[in-house]
C-alpha cells in the first residue's frame, strides 16, 4: 500500500471535459495509489482542502476530474499551468481488484475514479449515466463504456451476474446495491482532514457509524 505524502505540486494544465474540468498536476514523489483512493487538494483561497478521486495517472502526472459546483472546486478548475497547490495522498481504501467479471458503473462526476480503475482492470465493460448530453462528454475518458442519459438510468441497462464496482450519487448507489448486493460502492461525505482525525466524515452505513476517509470511501455492501 502506498504511503501518503503531502507535497506542493505544479499544475501542468486544466482541460474542459463537457461541464467538468480535468486538472493535471506533476506527480512529484506522490504515488498514485490504488483506484478509488483519494487525495486532499488545496483549494486556492479556502481554509480546507477538498477530497478528489484520482482519475488518471499518466507517467509523471496525477489527473483529477472536477465538477465545479462550489467555491473550492471552482477555484481548482480556474488554476493555470505553472500554478502550485498542496496535494496529500493517496488516502482511504480503494476498490478490490481481485474480482472475476468486473463491471464498472458510474453516474455523473462519480465517473471520476473509473478511468484509472478501468486501466488497472484491463478495460472491463462499463455503464455510465449522465443528466445531459453535455455532461456525457466526460464518457470520452472511458471510450468503450455504454452511455445512458436521463431519464434512462444506469440500473435500466446494467447487466446482471457481474461483480459491480460503482461510484456516483447516493440514490444511484442504493439502486445499484438493490440489484447487485455484493457491489463495491464508493461513497462520499464532506471531509476536512482525510486521515481519520476530525470525525467530520462519519456516515451511517447499514446501522454502523463509519469514518468514510479511513474505512472507505469504497465499501462492500455485504
Ligand atoms: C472520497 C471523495 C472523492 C471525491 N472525488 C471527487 C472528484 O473526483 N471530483 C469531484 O468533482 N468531486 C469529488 N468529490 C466531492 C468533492 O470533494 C466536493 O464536491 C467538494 O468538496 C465541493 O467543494 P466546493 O468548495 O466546490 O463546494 P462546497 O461549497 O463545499 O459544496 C457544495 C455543495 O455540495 C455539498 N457537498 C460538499 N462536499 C460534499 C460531499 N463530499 N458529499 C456530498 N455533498 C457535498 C455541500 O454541502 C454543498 O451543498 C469527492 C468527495 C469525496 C469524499
Ligand atoms: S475527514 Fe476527518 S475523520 Fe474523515
Amino acid at each position: 500500500m502506498s504511503r501518503p505524502r503531502r507535497e506542493r505540486l505544479s499544475v501542468t494544465g486544466v482541460e474542459s471535459v463537457g461541464p467538468y474540468a480535468l486538472l493535471r498536476v506533476r506527480r512529484g514523489r506522490i504515488e498514485p495509489g490504488a483506484p478509488g483512493q483519494f487525495f486532499m487538494l488545496e483549494a486556492p483561497g479556502r481554509v480546507l482542502p477538498r477530497p478528489m478521486s484520482l482519475c488518471l495517472a499518466p507517467p509523471g502526472e496525477l489527473a483529477f476530474l472536477l465538477d465545479p459546483i462550489g467555491p473550492g472546486t471552482k477555484a481548482l478548475a480556474r488554476l493555470d499551468a505553472g500554478d502550485r497547490l498542496h496535494v496529500f495522498g493517496p488516502l482511504g481504501n480503494g476498490f478490490r481488484l481481485d474480482v472475476p467479471r468486473p463491471l464498472l458503473v458510474g453516474g455523473g462526476i462519480g465517473i471520476a475514479p473509473l478511468p484509472y480503475l478501468a486501466e488497472a482492470l484491463e478495460h472491463p465493460p462499463a455503464v455510465l449515466g449522465f443528466r445531459s448530453a453535455h455532461h456525457a462528454q466526460a464518457a470520452a475518458l472511458l471510450p468503450c463504456a455504454e452511455v445512458v442519459i436521463d431519464p434512462t438510468l444506469v440500473t435500466d441497462v446494467m447487466p446482471v451476474n457481474r461483480n459491480v464496482l460503482a461510484c456516483g450519487p447516493e440514490p444511484m448507489l442504493h439502486a445499484v446495491r438493490a440489484l447487485a448486493p455484493d457491489a463495491q460502492l464508493a461513497w462520499e461525505a464532506p471531509m476536512a482532514c482525510g486521515y481519520g482525525a476530525c470525525f467530520g466524515c462519519v456516515v451511517e452505513v447499514e446501522g454502523e457509524l463509519k469514518r468514510l476517509c479511513v474505512e472507505g470511501p469504497v465499501l462492500c455492501s455485504s
